[in-house]
């Protein structure tokens, strides 16, 4: 056997594709031919003979996509991966996740796929910020799609296709705007929010392109509150470009720009929660903060213990222990509700404030964590007041 020896992981075979090459045990017995299809059957078989790797030897010559662009392809991934170790952003765990889907995008890759992954390259040259974010937006994706557990491997790599290629759009748009100091005009505004359009029409081009890649690349500004670009329902929207729209986000948030400087990871995970109901749903900053925060954010919570915060109730509350199981669903101590009495909104003290632990009541739900500094102190004076809370607010120990 002449040739490189690749490891092939058999979670990533996709049930009735057709494989490039042979493939052998660890032993370096053949177990299957070239061009034979793997039925979902034959995969169950293989992964109980010879367990969750398997070889194949890249001859270089069987290839449906040629070995040229194989390598040229593989230039841009490590160019991906290059990209990954140099931006601080990610913990080694996502770090090491991420390289995986990487990996497996190339290793198994389809000639669509190739020419898309290649689009990059034009992104790079146009503007670097772009790639850098792209990239970054990938990297997010992948985790957050692999760790959320709904989507299948082969899935998984289209969304992280899609997260590389969102805004590969911006190419159509003039250099000079893109890298405008300050805020927008109106009409620069209009201009940049053609680039979800334009990027799917440069995609939809390529023959065999696949509709989980257009979808994240037209639909990644659409958000919770109809005021997305294209202003459609968000709840008939798909999965993917929700998933890659959070990334979008939380990456651009946490990138210093030249009219603002970049938030903590923290503060961008709280401006993810207070982005329920505007930008984006619950169960979507739920998955985010809870499997892919503390990858970000391993230090500390997005919260503290005194915070306030509001509930879906329209409750105010104060944060008074973490939860482990689930960063939403923090130990609280209610107040008081909001209510709505002939048009005007009034405030309802309780007589006592109540303890809740939110990981145990079905009903409430934390929407918000209040930032608003004098908003702050004012709920605070009027609770010191009462008589409700002591401030100082004590220390978990004490
Ligand atoms: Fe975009």
């Amino acid at each position: 056997m002449n040739g490189k020896k690749v490891k092939i992981n058999v979670e990533y075979l996709r049930p009735n594709s057709r494989i490039i090459y042979p493939l052998y045990n660890s032993e370096g017995k053949k177990i299957a031919e070239a061009r034979d299809v793997l039925t979902a059957d034959r995969i169950a078989s293989i992964r109980s003979d010879c367990g969750s790797i398997v070889f194949a030897v890249d001859t270089g010559r069987e290839g449906a996509v040629s070995l040229k662009k194989m390598n040229a392809a593989r230039m841009v991934s490590r160019d991906i991966v290059h990209e990954i170790t140099a931006t601080e952003k990610l913990t080694r765990t996502a770090y090491l996740e991420a390289e995986r889907v990487i990996e497996e995008i190339v290793a198994d890759l389809q000639s669509y796929e190739f020419e898309a992954i290649n689009l990059l390259k034009d992104l790079k040259s146009h503007e670097e910020y772009i790639y850098q974010h792209s990239v970054n937006v990938g990297i997010l994706a992948a985790v957050f799609a692999r760790v959320n557990g709904d989507f299948t491997p082969d899935e998984i790599k289209r969304i992280t296709l899609g997260a590389y290629l969102l805004d590969i759009g911006l190419v159509k748009i003039d250099v000079a705007l893109l890298k405008k100091k300050g805020r927008f005009e109106a009409k620069d505004m209009q201009k940049m929010k053609q680039h979800p359009q334009f990027g799917y029409e440069i995609l939809k081009n390529i023959p065999g392109i696949d509709p989980i890649v257009l979808q994240t690349v037209l639909f990644h500004h659409e958000k919770n509150s109809y005021k997305g670009y294209f202003q459609l329902p968000y709840d008939l929207l798909p999965m993917p470009p929700k998933i890659v729209s959070v990334c979008d986000i939380y990456d651009a948030l946490t990138t210093d720009r030249p009219y603002r400087q970049a938030l903590s990871p923290t503060d961008a995970l709280r401006f993810l929660v207070n982005s329920i109901g505007t930008n984006f749903d619950y169960i979507l900053v739920h998955g985010f903060i809870n499997h892919v925060g503390p990858l970000l954010n391993n230090t500390q919570s997005f919260y503290r213990r005194g915070d306030f915060c509001e509930l879906n109730t329209r409750e105010l509350a104060m944060i008074m222990e973490f939860s482990m199981l689930d960063y939403l669903k923090p130990r609280v101590l209610v107040f008081c509700k909001f209510q709505r009495v002939k048009n005007k909104m009034i405030v309802k003290f309780y007589d006592r404030p109540v303890e809740v632990s939110l990981e145990d009541d079905e009903e409430r739900r934390l929407v918000k964590i209040i930032d608003n500094p004098q908003h702050i102190h004012a709920i605070r004076t009027r609770l010191i007041e009462k008589g409700m809370i002591v401030w100082p607010f004590p220390s978990a120990s004490g």
